[in-house]
């Protein structure tokens, strides 16, 4: 069977963008007979970000159950959050010292915070933690750890992925064939979900959608995505419009040639916004309901969750890291 195995930080609260990006292709790819699913809860990554524990521990409440709301079945699935697997850890360590600093020097995220700090003068490395720089490291363990053939992501993560194929390419060829390489799987019509101020919908702009949100709330929301002042009547440009996009993102083919068309017939945004929220609403609000009543039950999360990692560490990972060990030569000395 096709392994397919995707993450989540847990760094806030789940918004669309996860739910388009992430969540909801996996949901649908796992129910697949031909596929075995590994589904988790990035929580080493959230230490990144260096934030308060208490919100380290709800993001991962929260996002661990909008999985189950979307429709996981941890039955089915391997379900578990990362730092459960201890030989995530360890990985980590063997990719570190095979993985190129040059490779990591070019990662984006990494870059994006050394360019901040010389648009404010300061050097280089001011304020950048070895964490960050070492992320994509981290990720690649997640991916190699088990062995994953596909990797459904939004477009900010396929460099990541390409970097976890390069770690696991350069250990292979060190010490024998290890790692199958792993492939990032991208939702063509959604690609980048953007935010309501129109950049990518993400927890560090401030611009999110969470996907619990109420239906007045959800309304409120929608209502505020910043659009151009083109007024009713005046046709309107598909391209580049956040409120096409997200139609787009939630709508089947059918329904978005519809609203196509009403853009170029000059449709008035209030009218597209009432229209993009009663098509969001109709497929969210039975996730929100579902959602509620999880949450109120964590208990049961915790079980499920330390239940998936103790079952998905006897299966595979613990074997892998034997055979991992003796590889590189840590072995028993008799
Ligand atoms: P994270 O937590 O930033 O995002 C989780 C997933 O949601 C997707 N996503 C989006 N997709 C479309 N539009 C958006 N606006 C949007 N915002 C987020 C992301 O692309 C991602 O698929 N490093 C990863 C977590 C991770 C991981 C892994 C993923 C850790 N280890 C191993 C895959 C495999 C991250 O921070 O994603």
């Amino acid at each position: 069977r096709t392994r397919v195995l995707t993450g989540i930080t847990t760094s806030g609260t789940p918004h669309l963008g996860n739910y388009v990006g992430a969540i909801r292709p996996a949901v649908a790819v796992s129910q697949r007979a031909d596929v075995e699913s590994f589904y988790f809860l990035a929580d080493l990554h959230s230490l990144i970000k260096l934030q308060s524990p208490e919100r380290v521990q709800r993001s991962t409440l929260e996002i661990a159950a909008s999985w189950l709301a979307a429709g996981l079945d941890p039955g089915k699935v391997w379900f578990y959050r990362q730092s459960d697997i201890p030989e995530i850890a360890q990985l980590n360590w063997l990719l570190t010292c095979v993985a190129g600093k040059g490779i990591l020097n070019r990662a984006h995220a990494y870059k994006a915070a050394v360019d901040k700090n010389r648009a404010d003068g300061e050097d280089d490395d001011t304020a950048i933690t070895a964490g960050l720089f070492m992320y994509p490291v981290l990720m690649a363990a997640d991916i190699l750890v088990f062995n994953a053939d596909k990797v459904p992501v939004g477009r900010d993560q396929v460099q990541h992925i390409e970097m976890a194929r390069d770690f696991g390419q350069r250990f292979n060829h060190l010490f024998g064939e290890y790692f199958n390489l792993p492939e990032a799987v991208i939702e063509e019509h959604v690609a980048t979900l953007p935010g309501l101020d129109g950049r990518k919908m993400s927890k560090s702009y401030d611009n999110v959608i969470p996907l619990s949100a109420s239906r007045e709330q959800l309304k409120k929301l929608i209502f505020s995505i910043v659009t151009d002042s083109r007024a009713p009547g005046e046709a309107k440009e598909v391209d580049g419009s956040h409120v096409f996009q997200l139609y787009q993102a939630f709508a089947s083919s059918g329904e978005t040639d519809a609203m196509r068309q009403a853009f170029a017939d000059g449709i008035g945004w209030g009218d597209a916004k009432q229209q993009l929220f009663e098509r969001i609403d109709a497929e969210i609000a039975p996730v929100r309901e579902r959602y509620q009543a999880l949450i109120a039950h964590p208990q049961r999360i915790e079980e499920q969750l330390r239940d998936g990692a103790q079952r998905v560490r006897a299966a595979y990972a613990t074997p892998l890291l034997e055979r991992l060990r003796d590889a590189v030569g840590l072995r028993d000395l008799s």
